[in-house]
C-alpha cells in the first residue's frame, strides 16, 4: 500500500497540483473511461495530498447524485439533488468550499472525522456529470489555490472523456 504523505505543508499548493496534474495527464493517456479514470483520479489525489479523508466522486443518475470511485471509508451511496454540499455543487454548477462542515446546513456526514470539505461540479457544457468530492479531518483544509487546482483536476478527468 502507498503510505498517505504527512501533512507537512512544506510543498506551495500550487506545485502540488501542477505535480497532480502532470500526474493525472499520464494516467488519462489513452484512456477515456469514465470508471477507470475517476478511480485513478481518487487514489492519486488520496494518496498525494496531505490531510485527506476521503476523495472521490458521485455521478449523476437521472434525479440524483451515486456514489462512484472513492478512496476512504465507505460513504453514503445516494444524494439528492440540492442536498448537502454534493447536491448543493451540484444544483449550482459550481465548486462548493466548506471550511466548516459543522456550520453547512444540509451536510451529510458519512465519515465523522470530516470537518472540511470541497465540492467541484463534473460538467460538460451544460451537462453535469457528476461531482468530484474531497474531505479532510481538518478543519479549514481547502483554500481558493485548492479550488482552482481541483477545479483543474477535474477539467483534465473531462477532457480525458473526449479523447480516444
Ligand atoms: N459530505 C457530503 C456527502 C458525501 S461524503 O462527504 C463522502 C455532502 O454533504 O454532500
Amino acid at each position: 500500500m502507498i503510505p498517505k504523505r504527512a501533512g507537512s505543508g512544506a510543498e506551495p499548493a500550487t506545485d502540488r497540483y501542477a505535480d497532480l496534474q502532470r500526474s493525472l495527464t499520464g494516467l488519462f493517456a489513452g484512456e477515456n473511461d469514465l470508471i477507470a479514470n475517476l478511480a485513478n483520479l481518487a487514489a492519486l489525489v488520496y494518496h498525494e495530498l496531505p490531510d485527506l479523508n476521503w476523495a472521490g466522486c458521485y455521478l449523476l443518475r437521472g434525479e440524483e447524485l451515486v456514489l462512484g470511485p472513492f478512496q476512504g471509508r465507505p460513504a453514503c451511496v445516494r444524494i439528492a439533488m440540492g442536498r448537502g454540499v454534493c447536491g448543493t455543487a451540484a444544483a449550482r454548477r459550481a465548486s462548493v468550499l466548506v471550511p466548516d462542515v459543522h456550520q453547512f446546513p444540509g451536510h451529510i456526514a458519512c465519515d465523522s472525522a470530516s470537518r472540511s470539505e470541497i465540492v467541484v461540479p463534473l460538467v460538460d457544457g451544460e451537462r453535469l456529470v457528476g461531482v468530484w468530492d474531497v474531505d479532510s479531518p481538518k478543519l479549514a483544509r481547502f483554500d481558493a489555490a485548492d479550488r482552482d487546482g481541483m477545479e483543474q483536476l477535474a477539467g483534465i478527468f473531462m477532457d480525458s472523456l473526449r479523447a480516444a
